[in-house]
């Protein structure tokens, strides 16, 4: 597949970083995999193996040592600081902490996007049509009764959810979700599933879901990325997710089959 025909592509990826001791930590060992346009991609691995690295090289925030990264059909890999502002508009970022601002409502957050993209473009804000907006994305994401909350006031779940609806606010091309059920217990990791599976069939944006989550991965991704030691060692569809006979894949997969078992930490 040409990169154009992929939102997002990593061609032959290594990233280090310099250690105290003089050394290096390779993080990022030869790393290739593509996001299809309008798909959802998981990239999966153990903590500290290097995904929400991965991640930060998608909206600029690292630069690969060596290859090449595209978004959305332009090679970005050597892009400057000023010339990201434009890429990262059609990106919307889902931080782990939710990232909210606190002195905010939940409405004041998820109309924030609004107001700005309508200072961007010149346009005068129109209260009851940002009002209606907002209703209508917190309505999504099943909050709408948390309008006039502080954030301080929801559950970590629910922050998350807020953090989504800011996120779909911004009408990007690609969501970005680093961990999104990561410290949240099981019923809540559910509803965070439903929640991205249902933006999913909703919207058809391209996604990437970062995640040590074998059960959310499973369900929301049309492709899965596994790294181990800095290397992709799996990268294929559901479909050859499923039918994987590699060791790896196979001790990742059966954390799914455990009753009740916690995501891997
Ligand atoms: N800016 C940095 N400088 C130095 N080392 C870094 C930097 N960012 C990440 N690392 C190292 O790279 C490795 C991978 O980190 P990363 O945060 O990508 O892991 P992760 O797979 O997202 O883990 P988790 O599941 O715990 O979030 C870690 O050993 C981390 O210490
Ligand atoms: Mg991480």
């Amino acid at each position: 597949m040409k990169p154009a025909d992929n939102y997002i592509e990593f061609q032959n990826v290594w990233r280090s970083f310099p250690q105290a001791d003089g050394g290096e930590q390779a993080v990022l060992v030869d790393v290739s995999f593509f996001v299809p346009r309008g798909e959802t991609v998981a990239i999966l691995g153990r903590s500290g193996v290097g995904k929400s690295v991965a991640l930060k090289h998608i909206v600029g925030f690292l630069q690969p040592d060596r290859g090449r990264v595209w978004v959305d059909g332009r090679d970005v890999t050597d892009l400057e600081e000023k010339q990201w502002a434009v890429i990262r508009r059609r990106l919307a970022l889902v931080f782990q902490s939710g990232a909210l601002f606190d002195s905010l409502t939940v409405a004041e957050n998820v109309a924030f996007p609004l107001r700005e993209r309508a200072l961007q473009n010149g346009q005068q804000v129109v209260e009851e049509e940002i009002e209606r907006r907002v209703q209508e994305l917190l309505t999504t994401v099943g909050l709408a009764e948390s309008a006039d909350l502080i954030p301080s006031d929801l559950s970590t779940g629910s922050k998350r959810a807020v953090a989504i609806a800011r996120a779909l606010a911004a009408e990007p091309d690609c969501i970005l979700y680093d961990e999104p059920t990561t410290m949240v217990d099981p019923l809540m990791a559910q509803t965070i599933t439903d929640l991205i599976l249902r933006l999913k069939e909703k919207y058809h944006k391209t996604s990437v879901v970062v995640t040590h989550d074998v059960r959310l991965a499973e369900r929301v991704a049309d492709r899965l990325v596994m790294l181990c030691q800095g290397r992709v060692c799996f990268f294929g569809t559901q479909e050859e997710w499923r039918n994987s006979d590699d060791p790896e894949v196979e001790a990742f997969r059966s954390l799914d089959a455990l009753p009740g078992a916690p995501a891997v930490r």
